[in-house]
């Protein structure tokens, strides 16, 4: 049996639904994975970053964290206020990153990244910014240090899209994608279908733990150009800026607009679309990337996928479209993205 040692860096509802997961499939983890996985370091922005080289007991950690204790109450463990210093002085062999996500210079955890890709960790993680902002210089430090990053949960949290489409695709040209991409966005335009106005769906949708106090990085767009911008890099192998993601949020579209959609048989949605432009032969195909409400057609697999449920329908030469739909978001659900990508950097190493 392999053992892993992890640390995780970020202890939030991710980070947590990660580590619930860990222990409760432990045994299965043991019997159809052959791992044996031990957590011997934790970090969040409170408690700073512990460690215990035999192991954390993570549902004390889970204790502490839902009591609002800090972690330093775990027995047993030594700390280092930043997580930087303690993931430097310890080591292990996979980080499972999920600090939140910053659109602006990606920090902090594209410097956690780097420090555990440069001291040979693998690295799996939620966090959106340092995949939209740098994935090609951080895959270039994986590949330098022979060791896998892998971001499925970036991307409609634990339905496999990247995976599906990098391995269970290999070998396909995919020309285009385009996604749901953003569960609260969603749930708005589905409300407002439903004939709500904008500001009672988003009311509702803070209400129900859908939508931030702050709605901005979804209502106008930013989240959904985060995801597409990954996902230009690890289908495209595209470095775009954001500003090349031609972008338009939903707080102007009005219940006139969504009620003239649906008497012509249509669905407003916030559609992110990647889509490879044929031209100058001689030349690199240009890639387009868009975020925007789009009135589609009910025949479209998009039109129907309602409330905060997210879709990718991805168009490749060898079979035609291929529609994936799937919770976008959610403790257990971006959690089990990780866990997979954990799985899979084992498997690559075993
Ligand atoms: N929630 C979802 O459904 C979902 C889905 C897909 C992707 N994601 C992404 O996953 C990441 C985590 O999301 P979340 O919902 O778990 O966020 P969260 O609940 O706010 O948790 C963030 C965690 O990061 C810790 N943290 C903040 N700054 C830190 C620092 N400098 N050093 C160490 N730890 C730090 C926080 O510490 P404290 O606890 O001490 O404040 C907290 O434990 C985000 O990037 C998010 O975009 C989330």
């Amino acid at each position: 049996m392999k053992r892993l040692r992890l640390s995780t860096i970020g202890f939030g509802t991710v980070g947590q639904g990660f580590t619930e997961l860990l222990s409760t499939r432990c045994d299965l983890l043991r019997q159809k994975c052959d791992l044996d996985i031990i957590l011997v370091s934790v970090a969040n922005a409170h408690s700073g970053f512990i460690y215990c080289e035999d192991g954390l007991d993570i549902p004390m950690l889970l204790q502490l964290a839902t009591t609002r204790r800090p972690l330093t109450a775990h027995p047993g463990v030594t700390r280092w206020e930043s997580p930087l210093e303690g993931l430097r002085a310890t080591g292990a062999d996979i980080l499972v990153e999920a600090t939140p996500t910053n659109l602006h210079d990606a920090e902090p955890g594209i410097s956690h990244i780097r420090a555990a890709l440069s001291q040979g960790m693998h690295v799996v993680t939620a966090n959106k910014g340092p995949g939209a902002l740098a994935a090609n210089e951080l895959f270039a430090l994986a590949r330098q240090h022979g060791v896998q990053l892998r971001m499925e949960a970036t991307v409609m949290a634990g339905t496999p899209v990247i995976s599906a489409i990098r391995e269970g695709m290999a070998g396909a040209s995919v020309r285009a994608l385009r996604g749901i991409l953003n569960g609260t966005t969603n749930y708005i335009l589905t409300a407002m279908a439903a004939g709500q106005s904008y500001a009672t769906a988003l009311a509702d949708a803070q209400a129900r733990g859908y939508a931030e106090t702050d709605p901005t990085a979804d209502v106008e767009g930013h989240d959904a150009v985060a995801k597409t911008l990954i996902l230009a890099a690890l289908i495209f192998g595209r470095s775009l800026k954001p500003s090349a993601v031609v972008r338009q949020g939903i707080t102007t579209i009005t219940q006139e607009q969504v009620q003239q959609a649906i008497e012509q048989d249509k669905r407003i949605k916030l559609v992110a679309s990647l889509r490879l432009l044929a031209g100058d032969k001689s030349k690199e195909e240009a890639l387009e990337a868009r975020v925007e409400p789009v009135a589609l057609p009910l025949r479209d697999p998009l039109a129907r996928v309602d409330g905060v449920m997210n879709a990718l329908t991805i168009a490749a030469d060898t079979l035609s479209e291929v529609t994936i739909i799937g919770p976008g978001a959610g403790r257990v659900a971006t959690g089990q993205g990780l866990l997979a990508d954990v799985i899979a950097c084992a498997r690559a190493q075993a």
